[in-house]
C-alpha cells in the first residue's frame, strides 16, 4: 500500500520489466495488496486511498496522503510515509518521548549484542525463517523486535499507539516487507482472521483495561495461527520497588523524569563504582544503590556512558509510563481459554510471564 510501498531493488525491477511488468507496476500491485490488508478501526469496511501527494514518495512509499473508508467515510492521514489511526498519543505519550530520545539503545545491530534476539526467541519458540508468513506486532516501540521479525523473512505489520512509530520507521522503514502504522490496540485497523502470528511484547500490563487488550489481538489469527505475549508478573507479597515510587513521580511526565535522572542516576552510578573499590564493606553498601549492576562483562561490552544511558532508560521505562498492571498467571491462563485458544502454554521468563496459544 502506500504507506508501506518499498521501491523495487534492481534485480526485482529486471526480473519483472522481463515479465512486462514495470517498476511502477510493481508499485501498484504491491500498493493494492498491502491496501487489502487494512480495514475501517470503526466500522471494518475496506479502505480506499483518497489523495497522495504528488512527487511525495521516498524510498517508493508515498509520504503524504489520505486514506478513506469506503463505507463510513472515516479519512485518516499518511503522514512521513505511516498512516495514522488514532489522532492522538492519548495515555502512550510517554512512551513516544522514550523511545524517539532512545531510539537505538536497545537495537542489537547498533549495540553489536543479542539481546533483542534472544528474547523474541526464547519468548515466542518460532523458527528462524517465516518467509511467505504475516507477522503482527503490537506496541512496536522503536521496533527492536520489528528487526528481529524482519530478518525471518516474513511480512511484519507493527503498529504503536504512540510517535515511537516514528523511531520504529527511522529503525527499519527501508525493508520491502514492512508496514508500520500508528493505531491503538483496542482498534486494530486490519482485516480479521489474516496473520499467521502476532506477537505482543511488553505492552498489555502499560494499556489501561489489560485483558481487552489481549482480547483485541485474538481475532487477527488465521486458523491454525500462533500469538504470543509477555506481561509483567504480580508479586502478591511485596510489589517490586518501582511501585513504591511512582505515585510520587509519574505524574511529572517523562521530559521532567527523566531530567530528574540525568542528575540523579550519573552520580549514583559513580558513586556505586567508587565504593565497589573499597574492600569488605564496599560491595554490600554500593549494593543499597538501586540502579542494578555497573558492568554486564563479559557478556555485554558496555561502556560507562552506554550503560548510564541503559539505566536511565528504564528508569524512565519504569516510571513514567501512565499505566503499569502487573497479572497473575492463572489469569492470563484464563484469558487464553476464554479467547478459545488451543495449544496454550505458559511460563515465566523474560519480562515476567511469556504465554502463547494457537486458533483452533
Ligand atoms: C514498554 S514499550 C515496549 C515496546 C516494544 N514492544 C519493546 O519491547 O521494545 C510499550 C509500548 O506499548 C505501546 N502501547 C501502549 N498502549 C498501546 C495501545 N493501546 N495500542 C498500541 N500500543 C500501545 C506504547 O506506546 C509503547 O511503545
Ligand atoms: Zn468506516
Amino acid at each position: 500500500m502506500c504507506c508501506s510501498l518499498a521501491a523495487a531493488s534492481e534485480p526485482g525491477r529486471l526480473d519483472d520489466e522481463k515479465n512486462g511488468l514495470t517498476a511502477r507496476g510493481r508499485l501498484e500491485e504491491m500498493n493494492r495488496k498491502a491496501l487489502e490488508s487494512f480495514a475501517c478501526p470503526e466500522c471494518r469496511a475496506a479502505l480506499r486511498l483518497a489523495h497522495a501527494e504528488p512527487g511525495a514518495s521516498s524510498n517508493g512509499r508515498i509520504r503524504e496522503g489520505l486514506l478513506e473508508c469506503t463505507g463510513c467515510s472515516a479519512t485518516f492521514p499518511i503522514l512521513r510515509s505511516m498512516p495514522r489511526f488514532v489522532p492522538s498519543e492519548e495515555y502512550a505519550a510517554s512512551f513516544g518521548y522514550q523511545w524517539n530520545r532512545f531510539d537505538r539503545l536497545q537495537l542489537d545491530r547498533v549495540m553489536h549484542n543479542d539481546l533483542s534476539r534472544e528474547r523474541f526467541y526464547a519468548t515466542t519458540g518460532w523458527p528462524a525463517r517465516m518467509e511467505g508468513q504475516r507477522i503482527l506486532e503490537a506496541g512496536c516501540g522503536m521496533g527492536r523486535f520489528t528487526q528481529i521479525a524482519l530478518e525471518t523473512g516474513a511480512e511484519v505489520f507493527s503498529f504503536d499507539l504512540s510517535n515511537s512509530i516514528e523511531a520504529n520507521f527511522k529503525n527499519n522503514g527501508t525493508a520491502e516487507s514492512v508496514h508500520i502504522f500508528q493505531a491503538s490496540i483496542y482498534k486494530i485497523p486490519l482485516r480479521p482472521g489474516t496473520f499467521d502470528k502476532i506477537f505482543c511484547m511488553g505492552v498489555l500490563q502499560h494499556c489501561p483495561d489489560v485483558k481487552q487488550a489481549f482480547l483485541s489481538l485474538v481475532p487477527y489469527l488465521r486458523p491454525g495461527g500462533e500469538i504470543v505475549i509477555d506481561v509483567y508478573q504480580r508479586n502478591r507479597f511485596v510489589p517490586a520497588l518501582k511501585y513504591w515510587v511512582r505515585p510520587f513521580v509519574t505524574w511529572m511526565g517523562p521530559r521532567k523524569i527523566h531530567a530528574l535522572l540525568r542528575v540523579t542516576i550519573p552520580p549514583a552510578f559513580e558513586l556505586k563504582k567508587a565504593l565497589y573499590q573499597v574492600p569488605v564493606v564496599g560491595k554490600p553498601i554500593g549494593n543499597l544503590i538501586p540502579i542494578g549492576p555497573i558492568s554486564h562483562k563479559p557478556k555485554l561490552e558496555y561502556t560507562d556512558e552506554e550503560l548510564k544511558e541503559v539505566k536511565m532508560l528504564s528508569a524512565l521505562d519504569m516510571l513514567s509510563p501512565v499505566h503499569d498492571h502487573p497479572q497473575n498467571i492463572e489469569d492470563v491462563r484464563a484469558w487464553f481459554a476464554e479467547a478459545g485458544l488451543v495449544d496454550i502454554q505458559m511460563k515465566t521468563g523474560f519480562n515476567g510471564i511469556n504465554a502463547k496459544g494457537k486458533q483452533p
